[in-house]
């Protein structure tokens, strides 16, 4: 029988997507759970599945964007005891570039992803401090460390990148971590749009990627259960991706730089 009481609560934003759910999935191991999404029915089903596998699990519908609905939140996970951990994992991109952005898709893409993560931290910040052990992740993307499209969402997540950092350094003498994650090319639920305007969309963007796997949810929710872990403890201001290279180098680029050989095959 396990002690579910005993154990700390784990904040994830945005569980009712794929990577959100992986990532409940692998904090349910160790900790409570309060999912947190926007999607009221897919964080039911999400929950239920986690519930099935024998996770502690409390649904919050929140709409993050707004910031009263932060405090309501925190009020209502606080219910649940003691929080050390908060995944700030809920975004989405607007904006494809620079010509098609506008005001409007600039305001949601730095909203949700910038502001409503910073907001949702401050929601949670006495609780972190107050853990003891408290752990902030981040969810951010390749985005954030090149420019690789989606504009507006990738100066988002390079300024939730830099925000982290900031974290680290501020909230460290309260004995708090703060990391935050670069995911590459995970197949979720985002890219249906993508994909229906071209299948071959994942094919075409593995070709770019050095080690010839493209990350699952479960490999983005491994990073951060090791995150989180006492073996990161001395771990707090970093952005890992978890990108099978992509933010390395390019191969291609390689082979045209040096003409040599070896760069070829791949
Ligand atoms: N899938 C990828 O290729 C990829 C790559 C890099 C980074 N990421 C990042 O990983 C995270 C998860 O992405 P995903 O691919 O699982 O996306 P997803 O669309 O599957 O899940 C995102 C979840 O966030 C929720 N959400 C959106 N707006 C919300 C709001 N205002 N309030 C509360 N919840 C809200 C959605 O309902 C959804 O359940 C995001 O931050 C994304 O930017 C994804």
């Amino acid at each position: 029988m396990i002690d579910h009481v005993s154990r700390p609560v784990a904040v994830v934003t945005g569980a009712a997507g794929d990577i959100g759910a992986a990532i409940a999935a692998q904090l349910a191991e160790t900790h409570r759970l309060a999912l947190v999404d926007i999607d009221l029915a897919a964080l039911d089903a999400s929950a239920a599945n986690l519930r099935k596998a024998g996770a502690d699990v409390t649904i919050f519908r929140c709409d993050l964007t707004r910031v009263q609905d932060l405090s309501d939140l925190a009020i209502g996970v606080q219910k649940l005891g003691k929080v050390s951990v908060l995944i700030n994992n809920a975004g989405a991109a607007a904006a494809l570039s620079l010509h098609s952005m506008n005001a409007e898709n600039l305001a949601v893409d730095l909203s949700l992803n910038l502001e409503a993560a910073l907001n949702c931290f401050k929601a949670f910040e006495t609780a972190l401090i107050d853990s003891g052990d408290g752990n902030l992740i981040n969810i951010a993307s390749v985005n954030g460390l090149s420019s690789l499209g989606h504009p507006s969402y990738s100066a988002a997540k390079a300024g939730l990148i830099h925000a982290t950092r900031a974290i680290a350094v501020e909230y460290g003498k309260h004995g708090l971590r703060a990391n935050s994650i670069a995911p590459g090319t995970v197949k979720t639920q985002a890219w249906k749009a993508r994909e229906a305007a071209n299948p071959g969309v994942f094919e075409d963007a593995l070709s770019w990627y050095p080690y010839k796997t493209l990350p699952e949810p479960e490999d983005i929710a491994a990073a951060v259960a090791f995150l989180v872990s006492p073996a990161a403890r001395c771990i707090t201001g970093v952005c890992l991706p978890v990108d099978s290279g992509l933010t390395a180098g390019s191969t291609a680029l390689a082979r045209t730089f040096t003409q040599s050989t070896d760069f070829d095959g791949y």
